[in-house]
């Protein structure tokens, strides 16, 4: 029995033991998909972030498949031998066989094994299986699309893998997840050679559903209406298609991250999904309470340095009394609603300057888009703001020497004496310096397609150019962030942390894991009814905006109506007092156990489990039921609809009176939760049973 290995389901660390004795002990699980450790967008933070919980569960008998990059193993993988008898075997037989597959540790949380296969080294093989594609399938993958071309070669060779490892003395049950349709033609490919593998496909989004949202279709109410061949073909994504269709329609069990997904799945991929599996995240709890909170301060204040620089010589505005606002994500300019977010704060700005506010909002888009590095206004205003720290450095030594020598003699200072005409030319040569012809740059990189840019154009359009009159200021910086930049040296959750407000305004969006990871961390963020995030927010929290989960209806209300929602979303966020900011983060970070793996990592496990009752009928069986059925978070009796309008801004209202109302809302929540079983490991019927 070389794979399989006995693995205790009751040792979830953390949890309380599993109330089933379902036996996992002859079952292997194969993750497989094209972001495992290859980040490209959400599906590599599902695989990261649930790789701790999953590897709790399996132990060893848990392998990660994906496509090896030289760049991102360097910097995360550990390569080992395989630990597995069977697994080397496959592995020494494949690379004997002219291919190049590696076998690691992902150091990542769980340390999880990875099988990473190098497709680029078979490629050699990609005209005879896209023949036989063609041949068993009917479909043609045209050459010039490559990552077509990756899907097909990932594809053979991941089911060459399962293959093989079927094939080893007593296998053991195996279960194998793909993910997305660049991993789907694996599954495809085992149950038409009929191996004895037990399949999921999960999709993360619906090919057709983002290429028909992003040409401005009126998708929604459309769903059942288009003729998904033609649309397809239209858009030369017929062979994508087909892979995608037929990983969905072959798989015992289907799954999808959201149920407004699922709708889209039914409809664009004739295939209703068996499970729905929100993403969760791998939350972790601080020992001090509000230790977020210091995190949020001290981020802000490394936000506000790259402030002083990007803006030097127009500070105009109070630093303390503005507010970070983000969105973030890949750049699909509309489906993720830049577009919104900029009218938005076009109109914004409007407000601020009529009502005479002293709020400056700074908004942030963190989006890559093709450039040629940073630009130097932006470095040099980095440069600039480290001069004048320098520059005070210099003089504060100066009269601080001053000072010491007055008093060794016991004489107060002469404050007209402590700095002389030397440290004067020092200032003003420090104050030329920050003189600048430019208005503060709006992007921080050179931009390759400038002038077709649609943010930048839409920006021109609206007029924000970071004016001094301006009350909106606007920072485009298309590259993900990283603690190494030369310009903002922070990760991205560093960043997130030092915010006030994550604008999400999507149009498509499958999930959307930016505004979840924003409230994990205790941010507010904007998101809306089409993205699976606000939807299971709003259908599990009956006041989402009092948590700080402002969700904007795209669904129900024109372009222009919605954008007027999100405006007065924002408004209402810049009226707030720091002190309301702080009470509305607590709210909102108390809301992470919903989205902690820990507790929707059981719709995985139903999924798991159905599967290996569909393929192995006579080993496993399951008895259906929903994990969470009638889960909700009530509107805590105490809380006011929404903290713009709590009572803080009731004049009638001390601050032990809020307090006491804060510490009354912890616990109506806390007391629901404990009613809502959330907490609690996942306890449903489903059961699995080896009957052998
Ligand atoms: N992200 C990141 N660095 C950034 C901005 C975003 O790592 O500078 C990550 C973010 O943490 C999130 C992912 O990109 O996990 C985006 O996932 P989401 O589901 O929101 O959208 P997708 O790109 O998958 O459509
Ligand atoms: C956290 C810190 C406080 C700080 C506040 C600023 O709560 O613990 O010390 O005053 O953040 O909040 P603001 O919303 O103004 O960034
Ligand atoms: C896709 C979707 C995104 C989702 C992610 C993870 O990339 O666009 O909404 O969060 O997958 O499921």
């Amino acid at each position: 029995m070389p794979l399989a290995r006995s693995l205790s389901v009751t040792s979830l660390s953390g949890l309380e033991d599993w109330e089933e004795d379902f036996d996992l002990e002859d079952a292997v699980l194969f993750e497989i998909a094209w972001e495992v450790a290859n980040k490209v967008g959400g599906i590599y933070t599902v695989i990261q972030t649930k790789a701790r919980l999953t590897c709790e569960e399996w132990g060893d008998n848990y392998f990660l498949v994906g496509p090896y990059m030289e760049s991102s193993v360097r910097t995360q993988v550990e390569l080992i031998e395989p630990c597995n008898p069977a697994l080397r075997r496959t592995i020494d037989k494949m690379n004997a066989s002219g291919c190049k597959v590696y076998f690691g540790r992902w150091l990542i949380e769980g340390s999880p094994y990875v099988v990473l296969i190098d497709v680029g080294f078979t490629a050699w093989s990609l005209d005879r299986w896209k023949s036989e594609l063609w041949e068993n399938f009917s479909i043609g993958v045209p050459w010039f699309d490559r990552e077509a071309n990756d899907a097909v070669l990932f594809g053979f060779l991941t089911a060459w893998l399962l293959g093989e490892v079927t094939q080893c003395d007593s296998p053991p049950h195996i279960v194998a997840h793909f993910h997305e349709w660049l991993a789907g033609l694996g599954l495809v490919l085992c149950r038409q050679r009929q191996l004895p593998v037990a399949t999921i496909f999960t999709t993360h989004a619906t090919l057709l559903g983002r290429y028909l949202c992003a040409g401005n279709v009126d998708f929604y109410n459309n769903l059942a209406e288009f003729n998904v061949d033609k649309e397809a073909g239209d858009r030369q994504i017929y062979h994508r298609y087909c892979l995608e269709r037929a990983a969905a329609r072959c798989a015992h069990v289907f799954t999808t991250v959201s149920k407004i997904t699922a709708i889209e799945a039914e409809h664009l991929l004739k295939r209703k999904p068996d499970v729905v599996t929100p993403n969760g995240l791998n939350v972790k709890k601080f020992s001090a309470m509000h230790e977020f909170q210091n995190l949020h301060a001290q981020s802000k204040a490394r936000i506000q340095e790259f402030i002083r620089g990007h803006f030097y010589g127009n500070l105009d505005f109070n630093l303390d009394k503005s507010v970070f606002f983000f969105i973030a994500g890949r750049y699909e300019f509309s489906n993720k609603g830049a577009d919104l977010f900029l009218e938005a704060l076009a109109r914004l700005n409007y407000l601020l300057r009529v009502n005479h506010s002293e709020v400056t909002v700074i908004a942030f888009f963190i989006m890559p888009a093709r450039t040629n590095n940073f630009n130097v206004e932006t470095l040099k205003g980095q440069a600039v703001r480290k001069q004048l720290w320098d520059t005070a450095q210099t003089v504060k030594e100066r009269f601080g020497k001053k000072l010491y020598e007055s008093l060794l003699i016991g004489q107060l200072p002469d404050v007209s004496k402590m700095l002389d005409k030397e440290d004067f030319t020092i200032i003003k040569r420090a104050i030329f310096a920050t003189q600048r012809q430019c208005q503060p740059p709006i992007c921080t990189h050179n931009m390759l397609e400038d002038s077709s840019d649609p943010i930048l154009t839409c920006i021109r359009r609206i007029g924000l150019f970071n004016s001094s009159s301006d009350r909106v200021k606007v920072i485009f910086h298309p590259e993900f962030l990283s603690s190494t930049s030369p310009l903002l040296p922070m990760d991205y959750e560093e960043f997130v942390r030092g915010c006030h407000l994550g604008v999400f305004p999507s149009y498509y969006e499958p999930w959307g894991y930016t505004p979840a990871e924003c409230t994990v961390m205790g941010i507010p963020s904007v998101s809306t009814n089409l993205s699976g995030f606000g939807c299971f927010m709003e259908e599990h929290i009956a006041d989402p905006s009092a948590y700080g989960i402002y969700i904007l209806d795209r669904r129900y209300r024109g372009v222009d109506e919605s954008c007027n929602q999100l405006t007065s979303f924002l408004f209402q966020f810049c009226q707030q007092s720091r002190r309301q900011r702080i009470i509305q983060r607590n709210r909102t970070e108390r809301l992470s156990d919903l989205l902690d793996w820990r507790y929707l990592g059981r719709y995985y496990i139903s999924a798991r489990h159905m599967a290996l009752a569909k393929a192995f009928p006579d080993t496993y069986c399951y008895e259906l039921q929903d994990p969470t059925s009638g889960f909700r978070y009530p509107r805590p009796a105490s809380v006011p609809p929404s903290p713009a309008h709590s009572l803080h801004s009731s004049p009638h209202h001390s601050e032990a009176e809020d307090d006491d109302e804060e510490e009354r809302y912890d616990e109506d929540l806390e007391a629901e939760k404990d009613r809502l079983n959330i907490r609690q490991p996942y306890s449903s019927t489903y059961r699995l049973q080896n009957t052998v």
